[in-house]
């Protein structure tokens, strides 16, 4: 998508500074978060995009669901993810908690019948392993707390600590705060980046942070998962919270924002790169959300959109600095927007050698390379000494 986006330039932005200390490569959130925190620890940064805000940072609801996010087997996801919930009351106050929407209502998540509980249940039993702090409900005490769901509800599953924020709003914050140039980059390497119109700029450290099209710049398994979603709107507070719904095996949620929005998603679609917005990918949502939220039938559709979220194959993101001494900031997958606030202490604590808040080990770079054989003694005895050239 991005080279599809006219280049952007914001009038109220910061100026680049000449010779930056830091260059990021991606203007998402977490660009644009992890440059923030570089710049308010001192350094001079820069942030190249030709589109910034563009990507999946557009697309995303902004559910910041650590719990309704867990999954078996993700341990260290969740701790992260635990960790980035607990980041965020700071982050959206230093960016102002009503100028990005950050809310704390909590979030439901539904299911519509025996099967779909059963799914709940499951999760139930992770979530009681964990001890993480979640209300089971029955199917009246979720049309209590969210009077809009389908009576046929069988029971749901509340999570007090999983939060909101609208991403779009963040990111306006952040390239009020960070200043970025119109440009793509073509070549990264630890100290320098060579740019689509020909420039090549040199810094102490570059950060990639390029969501989906990070592995068309480095060897990294990163593929774009599509997401398709819909804008409704309607009164404010009309959706009192998130709700998350699983309906006859098939995932959806409906996001309000205080303006009255309500983001409905999201597909899952591994597509490459494209974007389009197809009728069976909105048909799919607009069916299982109305089944689940009859209500909000009556409102007005504002926008389709599609998105492409970053994924790596243990669906974990990739944060630290690789062997190539690239610092890497991606493959967020659909944790991204959660995961901005710690993802920036990470990577501003590497950059400058300091400890990282959050245990990095299973999240490095260079993790899904394959490691070199030791030489067998046979093997090793076989092979003709070296040439060592001057
Ligand atoms: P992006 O936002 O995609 O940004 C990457 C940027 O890199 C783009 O602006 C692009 O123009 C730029 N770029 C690419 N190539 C270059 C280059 N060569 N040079 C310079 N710049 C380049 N996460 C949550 O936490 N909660 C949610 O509720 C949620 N909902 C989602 C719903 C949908 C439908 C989707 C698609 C995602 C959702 N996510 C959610 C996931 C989240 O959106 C992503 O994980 C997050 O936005 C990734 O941010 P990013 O900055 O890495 O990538
Ligand atoms: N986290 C929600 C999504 O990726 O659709």
């Amino acid at each position: 998508m991005a080279e599809e986006l006219v280049r952007t330039e914001n009038p109220s932005r910061p100026e680049p500074p000449a010779n930056p200390d830091i260059v990021v490569v991606g203007g998402g959130i977490i660009g644009l978060a992890v440059a923030w925190q570089l710049q308010r620890d001192g350094a001079e940064v820069v942030v190249l995009d030709p589109a910034p805000g563009s990507g999946a940072s557009h697309a995303a609801a902004g559910m910041l669901a650590p719990i309704h996010e867990a999954y078996w087997g993700e341990d260290h996801i969740l701790t992260l993810n635990l960790a980035a919930s607990r980041a965020w009351p700071a982050f959206a106050d230093a960016l102002g908690t009503e100028a990005v929407d950050y809310r704390r209502d909590g979030m439901l998540m539904a299911a519509f019948d025996a099967d779909d509980k059963a799914l709940l249940d499951n999760t139930g039993d992770l979530h009681d392993q964990k001890g993480l702090p979640v209300e089971r409900l029955r199917s009246r005490e979720c049309r209590a707390r969210e009077p809009l769901l389908a009576p046929a509800v069988r029971g749901g599953v509340y999570s007090p600590l999983d939060h909101h924020v609208n991403p779009r709003l963040v990111v306006a914050e952040l390239l009020h705060r960070v200043p970025t140039l119109a440009v793509a980059a073509t070549e990264v390497a630890p100290r320098r980046v060579v740019t689509d119109d020909g420039r090549v700029l040199g810094c102490q450290q570059v950060v990639v942070a390029a969501g989906a099209w990070t592995g068309r710049l480095l060897e990294v398994p990163i593929r774009p998962i599509k997401g398709q979603i819909i804008r409704l709107i309607g009164p404010p507070e009309l959706l009192r919270l998130p709700v998350r719904g699983v309906v006859r095996g098939s995932s959806v949620y409906a996001v309000p924002r205080s303006n009255g929005e309500i983001v409905v998603g999201a597909t899952q679609e591994e597509q490459g790169f494209d974007t389009r917005v197809t009728a069976g990918g909105i048909h799919q949502l607009l069916w299982d959300v109305l089944t689940l939220l009859p209500g909000l039938s009556e409102l007005e559709m504002v926008e389709t959109w599609a998105g492409l979220r970053p994924g790596a194959p243990d669906n974990a993101p990739i944060i630290g600095i690789g062997n190539d001494g690239i610092a890497y900031a991606a493959g967020h997958y659909r944790n991204g927007i959660l995961t901005a606030p710690i993802t920036a202490a990470a990577v501003a604590a590497v950059v400058q050698r300091r400890e990282s808040p959050v245990d990095l080990s299973a999240f490095r770079p260079d993790r899904f390379r394959a490691p070199r054989a030791a030489p067998s003694p046979t093997t090793a005895a076989a092979e003709p000494p070296r040439q060592v050239s001057a």
